[in-house]
């Protein structure tokens, strides 16, 4: 295609695609209102397997791209002609269900002669608070906490990132996944393991490992190994054990130590806010416990709404958002891609 001139707007029209893992998403943005959020998962149909089948999901994604899209157009009240911009996931995720997104919103640029734009998926997540909070600007510090990442970030600009600390093994979303499958939970473990905690106690003795680990790094290998061997162990003795303490146990030895540690960092890098992003952060447990350390320390706290946690395509208009104001555009050459490193 012909090189695009493009007028860059200050409040451009902005339709965000997603479709990384079993959510097939489209939103539109205006500047950093959003105008419509639309939704179809596949999740019912991969809990029946205990994970996302990739086979499926890009299915189902191609079955719900046209409509979905369609959606968010209707309800936020947009002409398809009226937009500036395509923001759409290109990675990390299931390179097949990336491909879906990315193909339909290749094809959707190129006929309305507007701007691509591939957003990396987790800078996705980090983009989301900037929906529910348009004041915000960096600095200041962000968690993420997904399925596939655990990390805290100085976000100094709206595109210069530098990772303060990261998982050493697991992230915190695949922790609670697997401790989900231990106590015979569905899949995504999360929000049930949540759910179970709150009919819990703190009785359950886990290491306190995390703790010892320097620096703003993290480590969750141990943390779900030891949820296993507690439950096995009283299995094999045929001992009664509450699984709801152990999802509570769990939950607060998982979620205590990311709320200290990215307030502690946000202390040290001097900036007066704290963000946050990533399924996990729609643990109500850990959105209180940031709420109490933050105010504790005098910092503001934006989180998105628990819907802008979980993966959705609001947070992908948001970044793309970023990218046109700085006139970082994608070629219609753009690949998806399986993995993208965190930067
Ligand atoms: O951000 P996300 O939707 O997908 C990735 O990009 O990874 O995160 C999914 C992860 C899953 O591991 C899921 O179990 C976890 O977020 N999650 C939760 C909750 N809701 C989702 N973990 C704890 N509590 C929740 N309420
Ligand atoms: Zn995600």
């Amino acid at each position: 295609m012909a090189q695009l001139s493009v007028k860059i707007k200050e409040n451009p029209l902005i339709l965000g695609i997603e479709s990384s893992c079993d959510e097939t998403a489209a939103a539109v943005i205006r500047g950093r209102e959003l105008l419509s959020d639309e939704i179809v998962s596949s999740a019912s149909v991969q809990a029946r397997f205990g994970g996302v089948v990739p086979e499926i999901a890009s299915r189902a994604h191609t079955d719900a791209v046209d409509e979905v899209v369609a959606r968010a157009l209707k309800s936020a009240g947009v002409e398809k002609e009226e937009l500036d911009a395509v923001a759409v996931t290109y990675g990390a995720g299931l390179l097949g269900a990336l491909l879906v997104g990315l193909s339909f919103a290749k094809g959707l640029a190129y006929g309305l002669r507007i701007p691509l734009i591939g957003v990396s998926h987790i800078r996705g997540h980090l983009a989301a608070c900037y929906l529910e909070d348009r004041e915000l600007t960096p600095p200041y510090v962000s968690l993420l906490a997904s399925g596939g990442h655990t990390a805290v970030i100085h976000v100094k600009t709206e595109t210069e990132f530098k990772l303060v600390g990261a998982t050493r093994d697991d992230a915190v979303g695949e922790a609670f996944d697997k401790v989900a499958r231990v106590l015979s939970l569905p899949y995504p473990g999360g929000p049930h393991v949540e759910k179970l905690a709150r009919e819990g106690e703190n009785s359950v003795p886990l290491p306190k490992m995390l703790k010892g680990l320097g620096g703003y790094d993290f480590s969750y290998s141990g943390l779900k190994t030891a949820v296993i061997n507690y439950v096995h162990g009283k299995e094999q003795k045929g001992e009664t054990w509450s699984r709801a303490d152990v999802a509570c146990s769990f939950q607060r030895a998982a979620l205590d130590i990311l709320a200290e540690k990215t307030v502690e960092a946000a202390l040290e890098k001097g900036v007066n806010t704290v963000a946050a992003g990533g399924g996990v952060v729609a643990n109500g447990y850990l959105r209180e416990k940031l709420a109490a350390e933050c105010e504790r320390a005098g910092l503001k706290l934006v989180l998105p709404s628990r819907r802008h946690c979980t993966d959705n395509a609001a947070m992908i208009a948001a970044e793309g958002l970023i990218r046109y104001r700085a006139g970082d555009f994608s070629p219609l050459s753009l690949n998806a891609q399986a993995s993208i490193p965190l930067r």
